[in-house]
């Protein structure tokens, strides 16, 4: 094809990793590279039966052209799901219904980014973000994590040098619960010097929670939402991970002003989500269907958290580390320096059957060679223990040869 006749925009755009590795995975290869929820936590049942009777009771309306901020009854009902988890959002204005957050994600980059802005992120960060808003041309600066989450004290000295060089900043976006890709929640302390900082530099805060459902100890921290004074933070979350995420359906949480202009860049990008998919969540939501699904989900995603962190245990060679997350999908492993996990996969593949993500793909800055992001959810208890037996092998010849 005409290469010279593609957009600068389109040249930008990168194929994401994982999808890429998807590919390769035929039959015996062991996964822990997908995000994919457990299929057998779906609700198979409830949703033949709601399907039915969405159509019954609401006929023509869930079939048509609806609204493209997302149908009222939804929105109204997203307010209570929000206040049931701290977080008080004035009415169905404030809430946009999205096709899955990572429209959101896109909406967000169309409205607030031009060239050269200037974006922060966690560094590890979500690949999809990265991928979407890379298009837009911002400056990305990846703020390092540790146990407690984003270092906000880094990302404080960060705001001053920028400033004071005359830049600004526009967005800082964080996963702040049980993070895509590593597995790390940011602490509560740090959430309220985010906000902080937020509110002196006048910054939005994207907070993009599709995890804290699954938080296995404890409850999981507040978010930023409900912490949140001054209508700084846009909110997305989504019904992917705690009902289907064949159905498309996410949304965003945000300042009415904020959900008209994302809503206008929607018109553009897909007219309106899914009414279908729209009715169906609302049926799951008011009948309680997620509500009882979701302990059951988090503690199956418990055990098998705490399979694979038992199963690193007893394979890993010694000076291979991994997080120990409270929550969501994922744990991040990270290898001695100099294994570069993205040469080790072909190995891992080809010879030892399994698959995982390599980190580099998350970073801002190039670096993260040496790690790998896992995830629990989707591999059962002993796909679990045999690959990561398969990894370690893979591991331990990696470090033989001194790759
Ligand atoms: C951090 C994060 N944001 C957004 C998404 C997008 O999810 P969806 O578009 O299915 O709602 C994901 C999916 O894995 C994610 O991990």
């Amino acid at each position: 094809m005409r290469e010279d006749l593609l957009s600068r925009r389109a040249i930008r755009m990168k194929a994401n990793d994982i999808r890429e590795i998807l590919k390769w995975i035929s039959q015996d290869v062991i996964s822990f590279g997908g995000g994919l929820p457990d299929p057998s936590t779906f609700p198979r049942d409830e949703i033949k039966e709601i399907s039915r009777d969405v159509i019954e009771k609401y006929g023509d309306r869930a079939l048509q052209y609806s609204l493209t901020e997302g149908i009222v009854e939804l929105r109204e009902e997203l307010v209570r799901f929000a206040a049931r988890d701290g977080m008080s959002v004035d009415g169905p204005d404030s809430v946009l219904v999205t096709v899955g957050s990572q429209e959101a994600i896109e909406l967000i980059g169309r409205v607030f980014i031009d060239e050269g802005d200037i974006v922060i992120t966690e560094n590890p960060t979500y690949l999809a973000t990265l991928q979407s808003w890379s298009v837009y041309g911002p400056r990305i600066v990846g703020i390092p994590m540790d146990e407690e989450g984003m270092r906000t004290d880094i990302l404080e000295e960060k705001l001053r040098s920028i400033y004071s060089g005359g830049g600004k900043v526009k967005l800082v976006y964080t996963v702040p619960t049980a993070q895509n890709p590593t597995g790390i929640s940011m602490s509560v302390e740090r959430r309220k010097h985010l906000l902080e900082l937020a509110s002196r530099y006048d910054i939005y805060i994207i907070e993009d929670n599709p995890y804290s459902y699954y938080v296995f100890e404890g409850s999981a921290p507040p978010h930023l939402k409900a912490l949140d004074e001054e209508g700084r933070v846009i909110y997305l979350s989504t019904a992917s991970k705690i009902f289907v995420p064949g159905l498309r359906v996410g949304w965003v949480l945000a300042s009415g002003d904020v959900v008209r202009w994302l809503s206008l860049a929607k018109q553009a990008v897909s007219l309106h989500t899914s009414t279908l998919s729209q009715y169906l969540l609302l049926e799951a939501l008011r009948r309680g269907i997620i509500e009882r699904t979701v302990p059951r989900v988090r503690e199956l995603y418990r055990r098998k958290r705490d399979a694979m962190l038992s199963a690193l245990e007893r394979h890993m060679p010694s000076g291979v580390q991994w997080t120990k997350p409270i929550g969501g999908m994922f744990i991040w492993v990270t290898l001695p320096s100099g294994i570069d996990a993205r040469s080790l996969l072909k190995a891992a593949i080809v010879k030892y059957r399994v698959a995982y993500v390599p980190g580099a793909a998350f970073h801002v800055d190039g670096t993260g060679q040496n790690t790998m992001r896992l995830n629990f959810t989707y591999p059962s208890f002993e796909e679990i223990e045999i690959g990561v037996n398969r990894l370690s092998l893979a591991v331990r010849e990696a470090l033989e040869a001194g790759l």
